[in-house]
């Protein structure tokens, strides 16, 4: 990666990310045309607005995975959160998409929620402050719109008891070179976090199925020790569907991070918040005057409002050519395609604040785990 200028880690993500490169660094596939178009067909009608337009844009195995549904076999669906005081807009993405493959497939999703991770991880959490910001993103990923019969989502301080010999197993696999390796350890790392990768490859083996994992590319480096391990375990190596990163609000690099306040628009911020961190940092690729604007237009590849609409708050495929043809000549002026997307964004999460406040009496449904008939589940009660 150091000879690149742009990296990306679970934990970080640095410059303005080059995805095709990223697709060769990491070994991963590009989702091809073909492979959207047999996406299509198997569910009978139009893509996601994040496939149609690259937004997931890399994988390992989709060709398998579908291959398994057609032929019967099925698979499930896992991805995960590791909690934070407050979510914002990016980490909708993975969450989104995959609450629209459930529906697409009719599959079981497995949402681990990682209140330990980030509490080793980080010197300043503590753990009731990482376990009360769970309940909180639990209730956001819910707000999503998850079919609870086919949904478990679990957090790891409280499922570890079930979770446990899966992991044991996985753990006897990995050395702490390798995990060391992989993740950029030290010596002085706190053994929590040296065990934790096991932790998050555990629910890949919930079933005997094979896992699809919708996530951003950040994730990567655990699935790839996954996939070393989980054949001698007697499990598929797990697939994968990787995101691009919605950008910070402060320009084209990096990704939007909750620990960067002025990056980001969180799930809570209200309409005039919203208004005003839009207005003040929204990173433009707009000319300086009005006057050049107009001759010169604006430049929609670095454009953070811009990109933020076509991630997915403008899914409509004819305005947002639209919008981009009338930004690129300078028709449309930078204040003005603010105004588009602030309207956008409130509406959405007007949306997800009233989603949000129904999920809290459906918490005990999702974490409810017996609805789900699968090996794990009869393995653990045998
Ligand atoms: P976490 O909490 O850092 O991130 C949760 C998910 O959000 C994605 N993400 C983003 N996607 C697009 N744009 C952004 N700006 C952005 N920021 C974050 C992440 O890629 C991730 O998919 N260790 C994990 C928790 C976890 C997990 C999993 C994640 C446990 N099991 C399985 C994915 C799949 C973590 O810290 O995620």
């Amino acid at each position: 990666m150091s000879n690149e200028n742009f990296s990306v880690t679970p934990w970080e993500v640095k410059g303005k990310v080059d995805y095709d490169k990223l697709i060769i660094q990491f070994g991963t596939q590009k989702i091809t045309p073909e492979l959207k178009e047999e996406i299509s067909k198997l569910i009978g009608g139009d893509l996601h607005v994040m496939l149609r337009r690259d937004i997931f844009f890399s994988h390992r195995d989709l060709d398998l995975i579908l291959k398994d549904y057609r032929n019967g076999k099925g698979f499930f669906l896992y991805t995960g959160r590791a909690p934070s005081l407050g979510m914002h807009i990016g980490h909708l993405i993975p969450f989104i998409f995959t609450k629209w493959l459930q529906d697409k497939f009719k599959v079981n999703v497995y949402i681990e929620i990682t209140d330990d991770e980030k509490f080793m991880r980080n010197q300043e959490y503590t753990l009731e402050q990482t376990r009360q910001w769970a309940y909180d993103n639990i209730l956001d990923i819910i707000a999503v719109g998850f079919d609870p019969d086919k949904t478990f989502i679990f957090q790891d301080t409280e499922y570890i008891k079930n979770m446990y010999p899966i992991t044991t197993k996985i753990a006897k696999k990995l050395t702490f070179n390798e995990v060391k390796a992989t993740f950029g350890l030290e010596l002085s790392s706190n053994i929590g976090i040296i065990f934790y990768p096991a932790l998050q490859i555990a629910p890949t083996m919930f079933e005997k199925k094979r896992c699809l994992i919708p996530a951003g590319i950040d994730q990567d480096p655990y699935w790839r020790l996954q996939r070393d391990i989980a054949e001698s375990l007697g499990y598929y190596k797990a697939a994968q569907i990787h995101s691009k990163f919605l950008p910070p609000l402060t320009g084209p690099e990096g990704k939007m991070s909750s620990s960067i306040p002025e990056s980001a628009i969180y799930l809570t911020d209200d309409p005039k918040t919203v208004e005003r961190k839009i207005m003040k940092y929204a990173f433009s690729g707009g000319q300086p005057t009005v006057e050049l604007h107009r001759k010169l237009g604006g430049n929609t590849e670095i454009d953070v409002s811009f990109q933020w609409l076509y991630y997915f708050f403008e899914p409509d495929d004819n305005k947002i050519r639209e919008i981009e043809e009338e930004y690129r000549s300078g028709k449309m002026l930078t204040g003005e395609l603010k105004e588009i997307l602030i309207e956008k964004l409130n509406n959405t999460l007007e949306e997800h604040r009233q989603m949000k406040e129904m999920a809290k009496d459906k918490v005990r449904l999702f974490k409810y785990d017996g609805k789900l008939a699968t090996e794990m589940w009869n393995k653990i009660h045998e």
